[in-house]
């Protein structure tokens, strides 16, 4: 299935959302008096610049590197418990790939499994079978019973044995720290647990990018002077640290076909990039692409017949690109793709809203709202018809556009609604003007700062 990641197009300000998070350490004993102050300091500045984030730039560096070390001492943590885990699911695989299931069971029980547990009397295959058949949205749960059940779900082995379904889930931000998920096929919200906050607050006071690939939920973010990568994993229904890119960007348009996902372009805070990353879920690594013809941020990226495409964007001394260029995959190469992204963003616009359905691509013209499909033989835009009526919007930005299976997804913010909503409306292209239908609200706010299709 193809879908587009998220190229930044609904990317805003993340302004806003809980202040006190954290600082539920203010009413720890004498001993914390000290950095106490400093967390005072830090909340006076972030409540003042609620309005101003430029005000936060000018918080006392010791506070922020304190902030910070304590937080990577937790994710180091973090991540030894994650190791032992990766190593008792290494000798758990192994074990259950060489020995008969006897002796998996034995080791089972005497090594991994809780013995108060009543799970452990079963054989490992029968557990593994037994989860292949369980609606995946119960994997997090069952992670949570102990580390081996972690492991195994973590594994993702259950999860490749399981019959091929196609789950849509729809990802959406409304709030710095808070993540909605709603499945269209049965019409029901899954729930994401809270993001963790970055060491330097990136995802309450900035930017952020979005990218559902494989079955993780990337997000990225930018601190004052390094970048940040989250993942939320739908198997353990768990945020963790991610992997950084070769050449940390933001900005950048992106989108994922499966497990794997192209970012292209961005900027890293001095230039505007031409480069492109490629990234594996499954090996969680980064591999450099070739370069691309053009230099470019705040561009959009789609998957469209087995290739990726990037559609406009802005250039080093902002002025707006119109081409568009293709990646092979194949040829490991880049062809120039003139006049694809004509009227698609405007300087002060968000990126290109552009989705990807059977192969077709679609954009919305936000000053005309008007959806357009286009056509590859002749390389032009034709107009189909009108976009949703209400919503809030300021050039594009605070409302997604995304391929969902095969039905085209806008979520939208409602006017005049107190604290918010957002609606989500679909339609199933078909060559007619769009038919939208409203398939769900939700009160978690008006702008959309992030989404992202996960298809898995
Ligand atoms: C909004 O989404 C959350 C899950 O993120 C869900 O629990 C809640 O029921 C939804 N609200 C409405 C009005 O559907
Ligand atoms: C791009 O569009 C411009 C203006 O409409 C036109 O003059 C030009 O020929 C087009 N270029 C290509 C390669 O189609």
């Amino acid at each position: 299935m193809i879908e587009r990641g998220d190229g930044g197009g609904v990317a805003g300000n993340g302004v806003g959302g809980h202040m006190l998070d954290k600082l539920g350490r203010l009413h720890f004993p004498l001993f914390f008096a000290q950095v106490s102050m400093l967390f005072i300091l830090v909340w006076v500045l972030r409540d003042l610049s609620q309005d101003r984030p430029e005000l936060i730039s000018r918080m006392p560096e010791s506070t922020s590197e304190q902030e910070f070390k304590k937080r990577v001492v937790d994710a180091e943590l973090q991540g030894e418990e994650e190791q032992e885990c990766q190593m008792k699911r290494k000798k758990l695989l192994q074990h259950h790939a060489t020995s008969n299931t006897k002796e998996a069971k034995q080791h089972l029980d005497t090594e991994y499994l809780d013995p108060t547990n009543y799970f452990d009397q079963l054989p490992l295959d029968l557990v593994i079978s037994c989860l292949v058949n369980l609606p995946p949205s119960n994997y997090g749960t069952v992670a949570r019973i102990n580390c081996a059940f972690r492991s195994i779900i973590q594994s993702g082995e259950v999860y490749r044995l399981r019959p091929q379904q196609g789950n849509n889930r729809i990802f959406f931000s409304c709030n710095a720290l808070e993540w909605e998920a709603y499945d269209p096929d049965k019409g029901n919200w899954l729930s994401v647990p809270k993001m963790p906050s970055s060491p330097t607050d990136t995802f309450r006071f900035s930017d952020k990018e979005s990218l559902a690939v494989g079955t993780e939920l990337l997000v990225f973010g930018k601190e004052w002077n390094s970048y940040t990568v989250l993942k939320y994993s739908i198997l353990t229904n768990s945020w963790s640290p991610g992997v950084l890119m070769n050449s940390a960007r933001c900005l950048f348009g992106s989108a994922s076909l499966g497990g794997k996902a192209i970012v292209a372009g961005g900027t890293n805070g001095n230039s505007v990039l031409c480069s492109a990353e490629l990234y594996d879920s499954e090996t969680q690594t980064w591999e450099t692409l070739p370069a691309m013809n053009k230099a470019r941020k705040m561009c959009s990226g789609v998957f469209m017949n087995g290739k990726f495409y990037v559609i406009g964007g802005i250039t080093n001394n902002n002025k707006v690109l119109t081409c568009g260029e293709e990646y092979d995959l194949k040829h490991h190469s880049w062809r120039l793709i003139p006049n694809m992204s004509v009227g698609l963003n405007g300087a002060n616009g968000a990126p290109p809203l552009v989705a990807v359905v059977n192969d077709e691509l679609y954009a919305v013209h936000y000053a005309n709202k008007e959806v357009m499909k286009y056509n590859m033989e002749i390389d032009t835009w034709s107009t189909l018809g009108k976009f949703p009526e209400r919503f809030v919007s300021m050039n594009g930005w605070g409302l997604a556009f995304r391929a969902c299976g095969d039905r085209l997804i806008v979520i939208v913010g409602q006017q005049g609604t107190h604290p918010g909503a957002v609606e989500l409306n679909s339609w199933i292209p078909t060559g007619g003007p769009p038919q939208w239908n409203t398939i769900a609200t939700n009160h978690s706010g008006k702008f959309v700062y992030n989404c992202a299709i996960m298809n898995s």
